[in-house]
């Protein structure tokens, strides 16, 4: 169902001014303050809207918001810019009624945002398609790049549009699109070259600077710098919130999609960089014979560099700042131009070429957007021109006074509209009209335009007159001709009302608007008014070799000389502003009245003061008061009765008939007076707020009892389904339940009978089983009575078996013992007595034969060493096998000693005895066996080395051999050479060969050696003997065995000596000189290391610390 709703729901403050109760300045300024600080910036007035400007960014302008307000009535909804621009955009499409859309307020409130809204609404309401999106982007695009070229930031506002701007948007019958026109009115071109204090230029020169390429700024002979340039002011260059790189980029993007084309691009940008460039130009003066001054370009390049960029010969443009040629009819006079003359040229002419520029831009706009159709359009043109402006005591001049003139005139058709609406609107619902009071603008209008004696055309005539022509004399005139006007006031004024009025300066008058008393000074009107251009500089322009300054200044063509004067500025507004009225007249009207907050260009701030001089210049007071003058409000009957239809029994809460007969009845139930209200055609009229507040109140005090009435209903309604729920779930929930408990019970049941059965059916198993088992035991006991009957059975057989086989075995036996017998008895008388014993001889030798045999073939090898044999085939042949093992063993021993030489004998019986002397006594021994005793092991007589020693020993060397004389004092060691003879033990130096010591073998007693693996060794000597006073030898030696055995066998040998002692422990006495030391081998630690070390440890101790044997 379609909510049905009205701006009357959920108001805050009231959405319409119209019914404001009561109605006072006050009650206005509070209304919207309210409003405002509820961030509804909107508000009406009948079907004016009101905008505040709020300063932030809202989210009322979302694309949801687009499709709220999309076909819904004006009064319908909260009041919003869309609501108006929905109305507008319907009305053109449905009703083919063509509209316009006046925005106006003051510098900053928002009319220029409030007409791109009301575009962007509409492009996005009306029709789609590539076409159609392509000319509405055109059309959108239009925007970014008038206000680079056309607005400026003021004190007022950071993007001022700095011109008036009416755009036709055209559409087809279908309302899509078609096109645009775009008029632009008095660009204020005085801000070129100069900016008042805390403003800027217009955005294009800051937005060339700061976002052209370099290579751009090459190519236009700029600099990024701003302060090189004379027009562009400085102290406010860059703007808090305003990116002009990013804009300028924005702009080109624009300009390229409104279908500019790259070379007219760069024209354009050079056209700005040539009025840059006009800035810096400077003179001097320069004296001529006459004795006037002449001025002179005083710095050439930026001239040069200009005239290269428009393509301008360089001499032309600066005889144009030095000379004025002035014709009058056929005659040609040349004035020099001084310095000041020249510095005023320079700026005429930067202030013409930016506007022409700009009016170019506007028509080249025009060529692209326009429609291409030839069909009839329906037309939307929406006027967003600057508002009323009043500066500060003195500060209004000539453009004042224009732009006021225009708002006095859009008043004028504001109110001629408004009020011809809402009489056609009486007539067309047949209600009896009644003459409203207002005030009529057009007496202030005829002050400024009337053609005789008007202001505008007073200053025509004045610029226009021969003979000296000032600001003053153009007051004067004021003042003699309007001085009866009661709108006009100044201090020389005739009317000697204003003589003592010192807030009215002389050089000042004051005209009464419609918005309020206006001081303008009358300094620059004339100047301003005449807009003069030496025809020398256009000429100069025309003549450039660029072909939009050409286009620009067409006046400068020698062929068109024109000796007409051009029409004046204000001619010229006069005429567009009158063509714009009249244009607006044709056009249905919608009015978006913009206001300012404050100062401070701030949100969330509403300055009362300034507010309410807003609301009183705009006149909206009147406005409210001509709307109210007639019927206040008034609304279709349809949703007239479905808002109130609950007021009335007969209405409620649905009315069969006609709506005006259901609203009838409601009014005559209300008891509405009569006065109060009147019948249209498809409206009801309403005179008076206070009734439709009666109306609402009563809507509203109903609607509360209609809410409890159905909150009644819905909360019994509620309680009953919710009782129905209850019960209906119970019985689901019984349902469930008897299901669930029968379920469980059945369980239960069946559970118990499984129990019953399984009893049951285990008692009769088992009876089963007994049975069985019975039976089985049973049968068991008979097969087991059987079995041992069988078995009984047959072992009674078997044994009558065996008892038979006995018998038979017993015969048998006893038959053959019978026939051995037989057979002996027999043959006895065959054999000899001794036969057994050669038999048994016989099988003797025979076993013998082959047990030796078998030894033959299996002897083991000759080697003495083998300790295989065979092994014994009979154990009665023990005792042979063995004997024979040992013959076996010694035979073969002899043969192998049999082998042996001399030589070999002798080293074999030293071998033995050393043998006898050391197995199992020292573990050095076992090493030894392997090693042959070689005896010479210095080669005494091959090396000749030794020569000399073996020659001073005389008896055959039986040993030589390195050993170590242990030091008796500390146990060191050193080398020395061992040699042995039959006699004598020999020491000599090693180095040397020197004999150290000759010991006689009959003065060893003895020699002591350990039972270990070292090679340590004690030549005892026999006490008495001659070598004994040196003491016993201790020595060492790798071949201990070998020396000792040969020592021990020497002594052997010698019949005449006693056989010298071997002693091995491990603890022995040796003599050194005097002292009796006790030798003590002890088994190594590891930390000793692996080799031998032998340590004196006192006088009776030499200890020698063996390693452990592996
Ligand atoms: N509806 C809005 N929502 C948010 N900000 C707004 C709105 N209307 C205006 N503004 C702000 O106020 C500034 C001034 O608005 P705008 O340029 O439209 O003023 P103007 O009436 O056109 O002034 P001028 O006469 O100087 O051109 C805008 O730049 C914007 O910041
Ligand atoms: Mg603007």
């Amino acid at each position: 169902m379609e909510v049905k709703t009205s701006l009357l729901d959920n108001m805050i403050g009231v959405g319409d001014m119209v019914l404001l109760e009561p109605l006072s300045e006050d009650s206005f300024l509070e209304n919207l303050k309210k409003r405002f600080d509820h961030n509804e910036i909107y508000t009406y007035i009948g079907s004016v809207v009101i905008s505040l400007n709020p300063y932030r960014s809202l989210p009322i302008y979302t694309p949801d918001k687009v499709e709220e307000y999309r076909n819904r009535n004006f009064y319908e909804l909260s009041p919003h810019i869309y609501a108006l621009a929905d109305e507008a955009y319907r009305s053109l499409r449905d009703q083919d009624k063509d509209q316009c859309i006046l925005i106006t307020g003051e510098s900053g409130a928002g009319k220029t945002e409030a007409s791109k809204l009301v575009m962007s609404y509409v492009a996005a309401v009306c029709g789609k398609g590539q076409e159609v999106n392509k000319v509405k982007e055109q059309l959108l695009q239009s925007n970014p790049v008038l206000e680079a070229f056309g607005n400026a930031k003021t004190v007022r506002n950071d993007n001022s549009s700095r011109f008036g701007k009416y755009m036709d948007i055209e559409f087809d019958f279908k309302g899509d699109p078609l096109g645009g026109v775009i008029s632009n009115y008095l660009l204020e071109k005085s801000r070129v070259v100069k900016q008042p204090r805390g403003e800027r230029n217009f955005h294009i020169f800051y937005q060339l600077l700061s976002g052209a390429s370099d290579d751009m700024l090459k190519k236009l002979k700029l600099e990024r710098d701003f302060s090189k340039y004379n027009y562009l002011s400085l102290d406010s260059a860059t703007v808090s919130g305003l990116d002009d790189a990013a804009n300028f980029r924005t702009v080109r993007n624009a300009m390229q999609i409104v279908g500019f084309m790259e070379d007219e691009m760069q024209s354009v940008l050079e056209l700005v960089a040539a009025v840059l460039k006009l800035g810096n130009l400077d003179f001097k003066p320069e004296s001529r014979c006459n004795g006037m001054d002449e001025s002179r370009v005083k710095d050439k390049n930026d001239l040069k560099e200009m005239c290269e960029l428009l393509g301008i010969e360089q001499s032309v443009l600066e005889r144009a700042f030095s000379y004025r040629t002035v014709e009058a009819k056929m005659e040609k006079v040349s004035t020099t131009l001084n310095v000041a003359q020249a510095y005023y040229a320079r700026d005429a002419l930067a202030k013409n070429l930016y506007s022409r520029l700009f009016s170019w831009l506007v028509t080249r706009i025009n060529e692209s957007i326009r429609a291409q159709a030839k069909t009839r359009h329906k037309v939307m043109g929406v006027l967003d021109i600057y508002g009323f402006e009043i500066f500060e005591e003195t500060d209004n001049s000539f453009e004042q006074f224009i732009i006021n003139y225009c708002n006095e005139k859009l008043q004028q058709i504001f109110i001629e509209l408004t009020l011809r609406e809402e009489q056609e609107e009486y007539v067309r619902e047949g209600i009896e009209w009644t003459n409203i009071e207002y005030f009529n603008n057009a007496v202030i209008c005829d002050l400024i335009e009337n053609n005789q004696n008007g202001i505008l055309a007073m200053l025509d005539e004045e610029c226009l007159r021969p003979g000296t022509v000032t600001d003053e004399t153009f007051l004067d005139k004021l003042n003699t001709i309007c001085a009866e006007h009661q709108h006009f006031e100044s201090r020389l004024n005739k009317n000697s009302k204003f003589l003592n009025d010192h807030s009215l300066p002389h050089n000042c008058f004051r005209i009464q608007h419609y918005a309020g008393k206006v001081l303008y000074r009358v300094e620059g009107f004339v100047d301003k008014n005449n807009d003069l251009l030496y025809r020398d500089l256009s000429q100069a322009m025309y003549k450039a070799n660029h072909s939009l300054i050409k286009q620009l200044f067409p006046e400068g063509n020698p062929a068109k000389v024109n000796l007409k004067r051009p029409p004046t500025a204000g001619f010229q507004f006069r005429a567009s502003v009158g063509t714009l009225m009249g244009n607006l007249q044709t056009k249905n009207p919608n009015y978006i009245r913009c206001i300012k907050p404050n100062d401070k260009k701030a949100a969330h701030i509403f300055t009362d003061s300034l507010v309410r001089h807003q609301v009183r210049y705009l006149g909206l007071m009147e406005n409210v008061r001509v709307r109210r003058a007639g019927y206040a409000f008034r609304q279709a009957y349809e949703p007239c009765l479905e808002r109130y239809k609950m007021l009335c029994k007969n209405t409620w809460p649905h009315w069969k008939g006609p709506a005006r007969q259901g609203v009838e009845v409601l009014m005559t139930d209300l008891q509405v007076p009569a006065e109060e209200f009147a019948y249209g055609r498809s409206k009801i009229f309403i005179r008076n707020p206070r009734t439709l507040f009666f109306l609402e109140e009563k809507r509203k005090q109903c609607l509360e009892d209609l809410a409890t009435l159905i909150q009644k209903i819905y909360r019994g309604w509620k309680c009953r389904s919710h009782f129905l729920l209850l019960k209906k779930s119970e019985i689901v929930v019984a349902a469930w339940y008897r299901r669930y408990a029968q379920q469980k019970k059945y369980q239960k049941i069946k559970h118990s009978t499984t129990v019953v059965q399984s009893y049951t059916r285990g008692w009769q198993a088992r009876k089963l089983l007994r049975e069985l088992k019975y039976q089985k035991k049973c049968e068991e006991a008979v097969t087991t009575i059987a079995a041992f009957w069988h078995g009984t059975q047959a072992r009674r057989e078997l044994r009558r078996l065996k008892e038979e086989a006995r018998r038979k075995h017993a015969v048998a036996v006893i038959w053959a013992y019978w026939q051995g017998l037989k057979v002996r008895r027999e043959y006895r008388k065959f054999f000899r007595a001794n036969a057994g014993r050669k038999i048994y001889n016989f099988t003797i030798q025979r076993i013998m034969q082959k047990y030796f045999l078998g030894l033959k073939s299996n002897l083991p090898s000759m080697s003495p060493i083998d300790k295989s044999w065979p092994a014994r085939p009979y154990s009665f042949l023990e005792g042979v096998h063995a004997e024979l093992r040992r013959i076996f063993h010694l035979w073969r021993c002899k043969k192998y000693r049999s082998q042996f030489t001399e030589e070999k004998k002798a080293v074999y019986e030293e071998k033995l005895e050393a043998s006898e002397l050391f197995k199992d006594k020292k573990a050095l021994y076992p090493s030894s066996v392997s090693q042959t005793f070689k005896g010479d092991y210095l080669e005494m007589v091959k090396n000749p080395k030794y020569q000399k020693l073996s020659s001073a020993v005389d008896e055959k060397i039986l040993l030589a051999d390195v050993v170590n004389k242990i030091n008796r004092a500390n146990g060191k060691s050193s080398p020395r050479l061992f040699l042995l003879t039959k006699k004598s033990v020999i020491l000599a130096d090693q180095k040397t060969g020197q004999v150290k010591t000759s010991l006689p073998l009959p003065d060893l007693s003895s020699v002591s050696t350990s039972t270990q693996s070292d090679g340590f060794f004690a030549l005892k000597l026999k006490e008495g003997s001659s070598s004994a006073v040196k003491g016993d030898f201790l020595l060492s030696s790798d071949h201990l065995i070998e020396i000792v055995t040969k020592l021990h066998r020497i002594s052997s040998l010698a019949a005449d000596r006693e056989k010298l002692n071997v002693d091995i422990s491990d603890e022995f006495l040796v003599q050194f000189k005097q002292d009796k030391v006790c030798v003590k081998f002890i088994q190594g630690s590891p930390k000793n290391g692996n080799g031998v070390s032998c340590k004196r440890k006192n006088n009776r101790l030499l200890e020698v610390s063996v390693p452990t044997s592996p």
